[in-house]
């Protein structure tokens, strides 16, 4: 199974947290099921938990959020997992982390905790002798705007090289994302009618019918903006509008993306619109008036020959009707000549739905039976999938274990992506209020709205709402 340069060992900070409750642990299952990892897996965290009662609360989190339980592989997770409790300020912790990596080489170290303790962990882990051969895998936000990202990426850079570090933001590793290229590109009709002259405008709506759920202080502390629009709503913006890239060299594609990214123009007040949901406030870990958006909608410009005057517009939040990723790329009109006494149609429109399902569907008009010239919005289905049977996780962890870090995000894109959002964060403008169950605050659509105003997506009855 294991080849030179794959990880030995998987160690776990942030073992008892939500991201190792909902996410790790299952992935962890998932790669010992398909023998890509049967290592030593630690867990480190300071808590009142013993290793069983840590081992019951991954399985009911395998079984709750998870591909559910596998018995043989969660046996041997379960044979190969270790607790290092302790505090990340005390060097023992990290000499009995280093006792229990054993003879592992190449530890590969998951950093799920808050990045102000990426630091002291990170030196400790050099101090105890357990970065020889490691590798260190990072969650985003990677920092908390453009200084505190490179700051952020001087400290890892202390004591990991730039080989050994990997980002991750899980956008990357979704079939949906990478779909976007692949239907670009391995088309010949798309791709000359991909540029303004053809496309009106974008629409990128991410609706999560849930609220915080139990993450209440990281969310306070974080907002919709940093959460997912900086992070993985660019990087389907670099998806969707970068130049043709060459896949089988990935730096080659963060070429592109950085190229793109440095040519959208930096946000301004006028181009967003926050808001928050009413009951945020009583969500535990949320300060008493805070006023952190839990809702967040931005206009995009990229100042390039292929976009230039196309607006690209963003709107993701919590507490929504439901849930679902859909992107919309929307084509201007046909001159009304041929068929003037017909009443103009809509708007031709590719479709790319991430969640709750995978769809592609491009969307235009075909004439009604009979006499009349007469059209109907009809939508051609090319793709309709199910969602990844590989989650994205499971392929990034699996990568980041073999040591592939084309699918991780690179510092200059991090970098872009906080250019482009610097002046909007915080408090920039005031947040707004709305109800939960709905698309947003009432008055956000007086401020930024899309020609022909906003498409929600429609989900088919086979998907229920998540
Ligand atoms: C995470 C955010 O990165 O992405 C969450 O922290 C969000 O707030 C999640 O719910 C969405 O991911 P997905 O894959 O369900 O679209």
């Amino acid at each position: 199974m294991s080849t030179q340069s794959h990880c030995d060992a998987v160690v776990l900070f942030g073992a008892t947290g939500d991201l190792a409750h909902k996410k790790l642990f299952d992935t962890i299952q998932a790669l010992i099921r398909r023998n890509i990892f049967d290592g030593p897996i630690i867990g480190v965290a300071k808590s009142d938990m013993t290793r069983e009662q840590l081992l019951a609360r991954a399985r009911e989190g395998i079984t709750t959020y998870g591909r559910g339980i596998d018995e043989p592989s969660f046996k041997k997770l379960s044979d190969n997992f270790q607790f290092v409790n302790g505090d990340y300020a005390d060097l023992a912790t990290f000499t009995s982390l280093k006792k229990a990596l054993g003879k592992s080489q190449r530890p590969l170290h998951y950093l799920a905790i808050p990045p102000v303790l990426f630091g002291a962990v990170t030196k400790q882990l050099e101090t105890a002798g357990c970065v020889q051969g490691a590798r260190v895998v990072v969650e985003k936000p990677f920092g908390h705007n453009s200084a505190t990202a490179k700051q952020l990426n001087e400290t890892l850079h202390e004591v990991f090289d730039e080989k050994h570090i990997f980002r991750i933001d899980h956008y990357l590793g979704k079939e949906a994302t990478q779909n976007i290229l692949f239907t670009r590109f391995a088309n010949a009709f798309l791709e000359p009618i991909w540029n303004r002259q053809y496309i009106k405008q974008i629409q990128i709506t991410m609706a999560e019918s849930f609220g915080v759920q139990g993450r209440g202080k990281f969310y306070d502390e974080t907002g919709c903006i940093r959460d997912v629009i900086e992070n993985h709503l660019m990087q389907v913006v670099g998806f969707l509008c970068m130049e043709p890239p060459l896949w089988s060299d990935m730096e080659r594609v963060r070429d592109e993306q950085v190229k793109l990214f440095r040519a959208v123009r930096t946000l301004t007040t006028r181009d967003v619109v926050r808001g928050q949901f009413d009951g945020f406030l009583k969500e535990p870990g949320v300060a008493e008036n805070s006023q952190t958006e839990t809702w967040g909608a931005i206009r995009l410009m990229i100042d390039n020959w292929r976009w230039d005057g196309v607006p690209i517009f963003i709107r993701a939040g919590k507490c929504m009707p439901l849930s679902a990723t859909e992107v919309r790329v929307e084509f201007h009109r046909p001159p009304n000549v041929v068929f003037p006494e017909a009443p103009p149609g809509p708007h031709n429109f590719v479709r790319f739905l991430f969640t709750p399902r995978i769809e592609i569907g491009i969307n235009m008009q075909a004439k009604i039976d009979g006499e009349v010239m007469g059209g109907m919005p009809i939508e051609l289905m090319a793709v309709d999938a199910q969602p990844d049977e590989m989650t994205p996780y499971e392929r990034l962890i699996g990568d980041a274990i073999r040591g592939d870090q084309a699918l991780f995000a690179r510092q200059d894109v991090v970098e872009e992506g906080w250019r482009i959002v610097e002046n909007i964060l915080d408090n920039a403008v005031p947040v707004m209020k709305y109800k939960p169950g709905t698309w947003g605050p009432e008055p956000a659509n007086e401020i930024l709205m899309p020609a022909g105003g906003w498409h929600s997506p429609q989900l088919s009855e086979t998907v229920k709402p998540g």
